[in-house]
């Protein structure tokens, strides 16, 4: 058998990794700005990571959600307190696209109602209502196509307006569109939504799948706005690799044996990565590290040639060129060593390293792009 060919693979295959470097079957070093997309938040391999992963495993990996897990609570516990949502609460999952889908069903179930605002450039997950929010026909099959969802442009506040109204079940939006080319909300915009949602009855759900567990320099994007959504939903750099995924629920939503479930969610290995993570974020500072790190990046980026905008917060950085960065992305990868990501918006290359990354790291890579972008912008 054969696996199902649905990725194009770079010809590179890593068998080790450490903090911001991978290593392949050759030997060859690689500095990871990709972070696995958007998923290495402490780092590859890090000890603390890996000790209580082992532990666990040793003591139980697995059993279904009919008994008491106490790491869960304690993983809640931790999340609460370093999110800023002691008062939420927490419901585990396997990725991004799960964690939305149970974040509409919550909204629907929560306010009766069908209808979804979503905005252009968007990415959800792949599955059935989180692709139909999601603004890419190319990856929507038929069965997916939903009538109730309706696209609005990002940061419009008129096409908000006229969209939103007593049927609105939820309006669902990125902290930082991340495969849309690192673009972000304005806090005007995320003030606005929030003040609608208020007004009518639907629910604010923020995508924080990419954007969130520190990535932006806050715990979550959105909290560089001072908002509070009814509902956050994350993955990603939950579990540093390990999947996991959660929706974290205001106090307004009332629990019901069987409204939501799932075998896998919430298991004792999952919730092992999630605690290591959150314990590193603390111990390390990650957040203010992050910030300041991405700050000097950003910052640096801005004064370089051939560079038109540099967008984003903390880690989670949109480099635009001038010209498609297509073969600025290739030569960094093959000359230079260095992974990086694309996005939908192919002037856009995306910088979403380890928030661990680095000032050895950060030179490292602005060296190799100072040398290629004035060179590629001339071709
Ligand atoms: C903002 C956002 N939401 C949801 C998802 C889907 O997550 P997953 O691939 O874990 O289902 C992604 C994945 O890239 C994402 O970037």
């Amino acid at each position: 058998m054969k696996t199902f060919d649905v990725y194009p693979l770079f010809d590179i295959e890593p068998v080790k990794a450490e903090g911001s470097w991978l290593w392949d079957n050759k030997g060859q070093r690689y500095l990871d700005l990709y972070g696995g997309h958007a998923v290495i938040s402490i780092g590859h391999s890090h000890p603390h990571y890996l000790q209580k992963i082992k532990e666990q495993l040793d003591r139980i990996a697995f059993y279904s959600n009919s008994v008491k897990i106490q790491l869960q609570e304690e993983l809640a516990m931790k999340l609460g307190e370093l999110s800023g949502y002691p008062d939420y609460s927490l419901f585990l999952c396997n990725s991004g696209a799960e964690a939305n889908e149970n974040a509409f069903k919550l909204a629907s179930f929560h306010t009766g109602r069908k209808k979804i605002i979503a905005f252009k450039g968007s990415f959800h997950g792949r599955t059935s209502l989180a692709v139909a929010a999601t603004d890419d026909p190319s990856i929507q099959a038929p069965v997916n196509a939903n009538e109730q969802i309706e696209f609005v442009c990002l940061n419009d506040f008129d096409g908000l307006n006229k969209a939103i109204d007593q049927q609105t079940a939820a309006v669902i939006i990125e902290g930082i569109q991340g495969v849309g080319g690192v673009q972000v909300p304005t806090t005007e915009f995320l003030l606005k939504i929030r003040e609608l949602c208020t007004q009518y009855g639907a629910m604010m759900i923020l995508d924080e799948v990419q954007s969130g567990y520190g990535r932006s320099g806050k715990f979550f994007a959105h909290q560089h706005a001072s908002i509070r959504p009814d509902l956050i939903t994350m993955a990603k750099g939950m579990g540093n690799g390990f999947p996991v995924g959660g929706v974290l629920i205001s106090p307004d939503f009332k629990a019901k044996h069987g409204l939501l479930g799932t075998t896998f969610g919430g298991n004792y290995l999952a919730c092992a990565a999630a605690i290591a993570v959150l314990d590193v974020i603390k111990e390390e500072n990650l957040l203010k590290q992050a910030a300041l790190t991405g700050k000097h990046l950003m910052d640096s980026l801005e004064n370089l040639q051939g560079i038109k905008a540099v967008r984003g917060y903390g880690l989670m950085i949109g480099v635009e060129f001038e010209h498609a960065c297509a073969p600025i992305r290739k030569a960094l990868l093959e000359k230079h060593h260095i992974f990086t990501g694309s996005s939908s918006d192919k002037n856009t290359l995306r910088i979403l390293p380890a928030l661990n990354l680095g000032r050895f790291e950060v030179d490292f890579f602005l060296k190799a792009i100072q040398q290629l972008a004035p060179v590629t912008n001339h071709n």
